[in-house]
Formats: structure tokens, sequence, C-alpha cells
């Protein structure tokens, strides 16, 4: 049987807070993503590769079997819905809130509220679940711009220190979500490739718990 690794990451704040754990876990990559253009990575074993792609798209490669595991915050894959996905492991990285954020102060009433955001399906259940109707704006970056040129009147966002609201003149207003990376894996290679993975799995787990 082939029992050969390949482990989804994407660039920036998640691959540089696995890649501790990794290490503790007996991983180490050849090449450094920020440097590298290749998208593909080896490392220090043999049938274990790294793969660079989006951080939206983790819960993709990992869903479809195109990589047996990744790493992907809980933002993401509360909107991917986590089809052909088990999440056994919550890695405690990349800690945020998700958050409705707007100006201070602003008072609306009698109109149906716009929010921007990217995250569609965990704002729609949020207004559901108050059974308040909003008319919801897909955006894929620099959400705090809505506000402050009228295409919304609220965004919903990670935050973390506050410090990019701030900037922008805007503040948290109501917590939706506690956020964290999770380890995520394919159900079929969980099954085909049992002991490899839950090895692996035990490995960082050790790794988060240090
Ligand atoms: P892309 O760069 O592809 O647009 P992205 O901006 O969502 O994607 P990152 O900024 O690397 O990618 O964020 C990856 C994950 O880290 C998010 O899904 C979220 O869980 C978490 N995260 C995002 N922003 C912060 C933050 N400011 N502080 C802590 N964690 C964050
Ligand atoms: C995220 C998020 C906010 C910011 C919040 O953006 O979209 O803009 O972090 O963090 P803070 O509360 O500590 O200021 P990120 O830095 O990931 O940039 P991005 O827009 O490229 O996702």
């Amino acid at each position: 049987m082939n029992d050969s690794l390949t482990i989804a990451l994407s660039k920036g704040r998640i691959f540089e807070e696995t890649l501790p754990l990794l290490e503790q876990a007996g991983i180490t990559p050849v090449d450094d993503p920020e440097t590298s253009r290749k998208l593909i990575l080896d490392t220090n074993q043999d049938d274990v590769k790294l793969v660079i792609i989006r951080a939206a798209d983790v819960p993709t490669y990992v869903g479809y079997g195109a990589a047996d595991v990744g790493v992907a915050g809980k933002d993401v894959l509360m909107e991917h819905g986590g089809r052909g996905l088990y999440e056994p492991l919550d890695l405690k990285i990349a800690c945020c809130r998700l958050m409705v954020a707007g100006p201070l102060g602003r008072e609306i009433k009698g109109k149906r509220l716009r929010i921007a955001t990217k995250y569609v399906k965990s704002t729609q259940r949020f207004y559901a679940d108050r059974q308040e109707q909003v008319e919801i704006i897909k955006l894929y970056g620099s959400m705090e711009l809505a506000p402050l040129v009228g295409l919304a009147d609220y965004i919903v966002d990670v935050v973390d220190t506050g410090n990019t609201l701030k900037a922008n003149g805007l503040a948290p207003l109501e917590h939706i979500a506690d956020i964290s990376s999770r380890l995520v894996v394919n159900k079929a290679s969980m099954k085909m490739k049992h002991a490899r993975i839950t090895g692996f799995i035990a490995r960082l787990k050790a790794a988060c718990d240090r």
C-alpha cells in the first residue's frame, strides 16, 4: 500500500504557525514557500510532500483527496461545510474571532441591513438564527472599506487585535464564533492510510500539547 502523505497548507500565517508543530512531529520542509515558486514542496521525509494553496482552497483539496490532510481556519471550514473531511484536531493556532463590525453609534432603522463579507454562509446563519433579514454583499478582502464608502452598513470579518478595525474608525460589535485552525483529514485517506495518519495526528497532538 502507498502510505505517502500529502499535506495541504496555505502561505503566510498558517504555514508559519504550522511549521513548528510539523517540525516537532519530525517533518521539515526543504524549501520555503515564501521564497520558492514551487507549489509542491519536498520535506526531510521522502514520502511526505507539502502542497501550497490558497487558504480557502484547503478543504477542497483535502475533501477531494488531492491532499490527505491539511490545515484550515474554522472560518474557512464553516463556509466549506466539511464534506469529505474529518476534523480531528484543534491546532490552536491563527486564533481570532468572527465578528460583526462597523462604525460605533450608527443607528439604522426601518431598512434591511447590508452586510459586506467573504463569509456569506456564516453571516446568513447568524442573521437567520436571529430571524433578521439582511442583504449580504460578497467581497474577497478589504472588508473594512465597505462601511467607509457606503457599500455596506456593517461587515463580518475575523478580528484578532482589533487594530485593522480601529485604523479604519470601526469597532467590533457582535461575536459570531471563536476561530482557530484545525487539522482536516480526507475520509478515504483515513481508511486507506489509517496507521500513517493516526500516527501523524498523535505526533501533532503531542506537539500542540507541549
Ligand atoms: P488569502 O490570503 O488566500 O486571501 P486569507 O487572507 O484568509 O486568504 P490568511 O490571512 O493567511 O489567509 O488567514 C488564514 C487563516 O488565519 C484564516 O482563515 C483565519 O482562520 C486566520 N486569521 C485570519 N486573519 C487573522 C488574524 N488577523 N489573526 C489571527 N488569525 C487570523
Ligand atoms: C485579517 C482580517 C482583518 C485583520 C484583522 O486580514 O481580514 O483585516 O486580519 O486582524 P487584527 O484584528 O489583528 O487587525 P489579514 O491580515 O489576514 O489580511 P488579508 O486581508 O490579506 O486576509
